[in-house]
């Protein structure tokens, strides 16, 4: 029945109104707040490009996992700043661990807080990819453009201006030629070092491991390795479908974990593939994921829609970095009204599907949902 029987402007009229016929609410219980737990004592350090969030060590930590926790906020997820990087990812299994130790005192001091461990290596990682590089070029070639680097140096004479030059430009191009070298990130070898630092996770008490890296198979190797620890109650919430995204740029600040050459593209999923995410999230559910997320959350809100409508699995939802900082940057110039467009972004997140969603804005909308 058309207008003027219809008018749908009549269930608008009042507030009362509109919460009664309101389709879709944003509770606390949903959501996540993300921790950046660094080394030291007593420090906040504010991230540039993230206002509001900081990398916090664990006395610090410990503090925000309590009012996180006092706020209604029922989960926060957290990542490691490592006192040191290596080729291994050492500082993401090591039993002392940043995010470790930050398990321990959480679980101790704040028990009633569900902590989930985010999974990945590339905070952990000199190179700053999420897995184990391995050179393609042969190591050869780099070996001997070391060499001839050292040898052009060698005969580098400030006296000679023109000579000197010509070297720096040699030895230039020794450098861009290494910098560009044909790498590639090596998914079997990387599921040992994933699976070894759940485990480790487990041991310290975490609730949920969270796999963040992108690798095939790591679903399966992380639940094999948990349930041979004797953790087989400890969930997996899988990142199933998690695009290679330019929306990570401040968290790679925040956590410090920017590829130092290339990019995520030959791991992440490439932006403008939904089928390909079904099959991700499909593949992550055979391997045993318990929950599943979609990441970032308002680019690929038709992703997150469509996993919804095929998948019975918990699903989550992330919104990054980036969507956090475009929301500060435009409201800090007052071009946008902050908490409203906050608000409606979760709301927007909740209603293409996700039941659960990581936000930096966790404690924020927490407290004006109470
Ligand atoms: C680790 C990881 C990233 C994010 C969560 N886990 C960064 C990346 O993949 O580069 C992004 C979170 C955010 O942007 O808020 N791999």
């Amino acid at each position: 029945m058309a207008f003027p029987t219809t008018r749908l402007r009549r269930l608008r009229r009042s507030e009362s109104l509109r919460s009664l016929v309101r389709e879709t609410r944003l509770t606390p219980d949903a959501l996540v707040y993300p921790l950046f737990v660094c080394p030291g004592e007593g420090v906040r350090k504010e991230v540039r490009s993230m206002p509001g969030v900081f990398n916090l060590s664990v006395d610090e930590a410990v503090n925000e996992a309590r009012q996180t926790h006092a706020l209604g906020v029922p989960a926060i997820i957290l990542f490691g700043l490592p006192e040191k990087k290596d080729e291994v990812a050492s500082g993401a299994w090591e039993e002392d661990g940043i995010v470790q130790q930050a398990i321990r005192a959480i679980k101790r001091e704040v028990p009633g807080l569900v902590v989930i461990g985010d999974v990945c290596l590339c905070e952990y990682m000199s190179h700053g990819h999420c897995g184990v590089v391995k050179a393609r070029s042969a190591p050869q070639s780099l070996g001997a453009a070391a060499r001839d680097a050292l040898n052009t140096a060698s005969v580098v004479s400030v006296k000679n201006r023109e000579e000197k030059e010509k070297a720096i430009e040699t030895l230039a191009s020794f450098a861009a030629r290494a910098a560009q070298f044909d790498y590639e990130i090596v998914n079997d070898a990387t599921l040992d070092l994933l699976a070894r630092t759940s485990v480790s996770l487990a041991h310290a008490g975490v609730d949920i491991i969270a796999p963040s890296d992108m690798m095939d198979g790591r679903v399966a190797a992380i639940r094999k390795a948990l349930d041979d620890a004797a953790f087989s109650n400890t969930p997996i919430l899988s990142y199933a479908a998690k695009f290679a995204s330019g929306f990570y740029g401040p968290f790679r600040e925040a956590a410090d974990s920017a590829p130092q050459f290339g990019d995520r593209r030959s791991y992440q999923m490439d932006g403008a593939n939904l089928r390909e995410a079904m099959r991700e999230i499909e593949l992550d559910i055979e391997e045993g994921a318990d929950m599943i997320m979609v990441k970032p959350a308002m680019p690929y809100l038709d992703v997150i829609a469509a996993a919804h409508e095929r998948f019975d699995v918990p699903l989550a939802a992330y919104q990054v970095s980036g969507e956090y900082a475009m929301i500060e940057a435009a409201a800090s110039n007052n071009w946008i009204d902050r908490e409203r467009v906050m608000m409606e972004s979760l709301i927007s997140i909740r209603r293409a599907g996700a039941s659960i969603i990581l936000t930096y804005y966790a404690r924020e909308a927490a407290k004006l949902l109470t």
